[in-house]
């Protein structure tokens, strides 16, 4: 390799990593797995040993990936009082083993190793003055990070004030976010019920979650913290394992052991050697499975903090800890066919399906195939044995195919040029992998995505799941969002499975929708590429739907969040004459489609924390917006913080109880109501 060819090899990795960075760590939604990532990681750490010069400060061998947004999302950013290193990692034991030999070489004095699972969530700093917990920074670029504190406090096992111990007055303590399987399925069932992108493994929903605004549903997610490190000298001991036996001992959550299937299983272990610690590995390699969460390796620490302070660090990792990785798990099977699923924005995803086998403990039967590239890329043929992997991700991968298995005629994956629900000739537009249905109109999974779309959560928050808009579109009731607010009880009182009162609840909730801000509304339109997250930017950089609608090209990328592809995207969504139809309807329908104006209504809660529970004459949004309005704020739980529980019918019976604990006022709507009028 020529300096010339590695310069220019290095600067096309450094921008691939820096992109899968921002995915990883911002957007929390990878395309690539951790092998693949650490592959791209290796060969540029090479061309840098060969080639030293090429060592930028910029690399991403130097510095470890941000999270920090490049929109502010109103966390307050502090400095780290220690940078927050990454690990080094290896996927193999014999570098593992030299590992040992270069600290070996460095050192006469026996030493020793701590193993601890490497636990695949989100890293964390918490500090604590006083016992009283004072930030908690995610990692940020390793030098700054976010202050997700009031999210932190909505995991129950951090506490906000230690017990009284012998803590030092003010210190810090790392530790990973993590959110289990079980909290997991249970979060991505209810976003696949709301239309909304699924997570693609639990690292990325604990990630997400403590991005969250909003912490009371920060604390519906389940989430887990557990602790593994004490940074510099803040307390007196010798060994790492002390430092984890004090964290305990002061009250904070450190994962010693694990029960599985009835067994105590340790997770922390120290060992006298290399072999230990390899021991260590091998037995949860193969127990990882059974574990109750995701790990992605075990992290092998030297135990004595004096050869830890004389190892030091490199720019970006101790050079006393390293983590050793467990691949994910393959598995191979027979390619039996391939399905196409059409999407509500009308792309095509190719879905195969595979004679079903056992990977990480789950029966794999269908792998997602993405795009026509990928099935060129791999040359997948029918009737190929194929490599699955489940990197974590829910939706297993095919990431290689077994030529050597192929049957002599198997005949190559034509990939389908009409659309299998409406039978529309496919478009694929430059640069998009994605093929599409152009039949926005008329394809139905296209039609009753959409209303989906319009109704879930984030959206217009409208009762009712797929069942319901199959029926309703089905019925031709229902053929836009619009539609919704032209049903009649009558009408409802036909459909299976409706009575009196699912009736009416489904006209409340529509009825109520009405008062969705406009971000919601145009977050609910569908707009290829409009997040709920960007429909929040759009709407308080236009304010109204005209503005948004009359914006140019160049007028909508002047804007810094916006790019060429969501510029054209928005261009395109308003000049199709059906989405002209659309916003008219839901405009002369009464639904909001300009940002209310900011001004607050009154000063009659200013500063009041108030907690929510129960059922009132008007939906919880509408409740919500109410004490917004007048300058109230709420929260998701009881605390000695907290000024009144509004309390409605069927108001939880724990949050009742914890509110009389804590002496609170509890109010009623109409008591609300009579403290919002009063103050005016
Ligand atoms: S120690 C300076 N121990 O893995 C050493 N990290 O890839 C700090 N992680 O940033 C890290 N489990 O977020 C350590 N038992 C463990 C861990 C662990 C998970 C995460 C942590 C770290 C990342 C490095």
């Amino acid at each position: 390799m020529t300096f010339q060819q590695a310069q220019s090899r290095a600067a096309r990795l450094r921008e691939e990593i820096a992109g899968h960075n921002r995915r990883y760590y911002v957007d929390n939604a990878p395309v690539i797995s951790d092998f693949e990532y650490d592959i791209l990681m290796q060969e540029i750490m090479y061309i840098e040993q060969m080639f030293p010069d090429l060592r930028s400060a910029d690399s991403p061998t130097q510095k470890p990936g941000s999270d920090l947004d490049a929109k502010e999302r109103g966390f307050a950013r502090y400095a780290h009082k220690y940078p927050m290193l990454s690990l080094s990692n290896t996927y193999s034991e014999e570098e593992l083993i030299e590992f040992d030999q270069r600290i070996r070489k460095g050192t006469e004095l026996p030493f020793g190793y701590v193993c601890e699972l490497k636990l695949d969530g989100t890293a964390i700093c918490l500090s604590y003055e006083q016992g009283r917990l004072a930030k908690a920074l995610t990692r940020g670029d390793g030098s700054i990070g976010d202050d997700v504190v009031q999210n932190i406090l909505a995991i129950k096992e951090i506490p906000k004030q230690l017990p009284a111990g012998n803590y030092p007055p003010s210190f810090e303590v790392r530790g990973e976010v993590i959110l289990p399987f079980e909290a997991f399925d249970r979060l991505n069932q209810s976003r696949q019920q709301n239309e909304e992108s699924l997570f693609a493994n639990p690292r990325n929903a604990a990630a997400g979650s403590l991005k969250l605004l909003d912490s009371a549903e920060v604390a519906q997610r389940g989430l887990q913290c557990y602790f593994h490190h004490l940074p510099e000298a803040q307390v007196t001991a010798t060994l790492h394992s002390e430092l984890l036996r004090m964290a305990a001992s002061w009250g904070l959550p450190v994962l010693h052991s694990i029960t599985i299937d009835g067994k105590q299983e340790t997770t922390i272990q120290v060992c006298r050697n290399m072999e230990e610690a390899l021991a260590f590995i091998r037995h949860w390699n193969k127990k990882r499975t059974s574990l109750p969460f995701a790990i992605d390796g075990v992290v092998v620490k030297v135990n004595e903090l004096a050869l830890q302070l004389a190892l030091g660090m490199t720019a970006k990792s101790p050079r006393w800890a390293t983590a050793f990785k467990y691949k994910a798990e393959q598995a191979e099977t027979r390619l039996l066919s391939v399905d196409y699923q059409v999407g509500r924005t009308g792309s095509i995803t190719p879905v195969a399906n595979l004679s079903p086998v056992l990977l990480s403990g789950t029966v794999v039967k269908r792998a997602s195939l993405h795009n026509a590239d990928q099935i060129a890329l791999l040359d997948i043929r029918l009737s190929d044995t194929v490599l699955v992997e489940k990197g974590g991700e829910i939706i297993p991968k095919i990431t290689g195919v077994l030529t050597q298995f192929r049957p002599l005629e198997a005949p190559p994956i034509a990939f389908i040029t009409h659309c299998p629900q409406c039978g529309s000739l496919l478009v694929k537009e430059e640069q998009e992998a994605k093929s599409f249905c152009p039949n926005i109109w008329e394809c139905p999974p296209q039609i009753m995505g959409r209303i989906l779309h319009f109704m879930s959560r984030k959206a217009m928050n409208i009762l009712g799941g797929e069942a319901l808009v199959e029926q309703l579109f089905k019925r031709g009731w229902v053929h836009k969002g619009s539609d919704l607010y032209k049903l009649t009880k009558e009408q409802l009182l036909g459909l299976d499975n409706f009575g009196e009162k699912s009736a009416q609840n489904l006209l409340t909730s529509i009825a109520d929708s009405l008062s969705a801000p406009f971000s919601r509304v145009l977050f609910g339109l569908g707009i290829r590429h409009v997040g709920e997250a960007t429909a929040k930017y759009l709407a308080s950089r236009f304010g109204a739907i005209e503005a948004l609608e009359q914006a140019s090209e160049k007028e909508l990328t002047e804007s810094p969040e916006v790019g060429e592809v969501l510029a054209r995207s928005i261009r395109n969504f308003f000049a199709q004459p059906v989405n002209q139809i659309l916003i008219q309807e839901l405009t002369d329908c009464g639904i909001q489609m300009r940002e209310a104006p900011r001004n607050r209504i009154s000063d009659a809660l200013l500063n009041k924390q108030i907690v929510i529970s129960g059922n009132f004459s008007i939906s919880r949004e509408a409740i919500k917006e109410l004490i917004e309005q007048h300058g109230g704020k709420t929260t998701g739980q009881p605390s000695a913080q907290t000024d009144y529980l509004l309390a409605g019918a069927k108001a939880g019976p724990a949050k009742l109880q914890k509110a009389a604990k804590l002496q609170l006022k509890i109010i009623s709507q109409e008591e609300l109501n009579s403290l919002i009028n009063n103050g005016q």
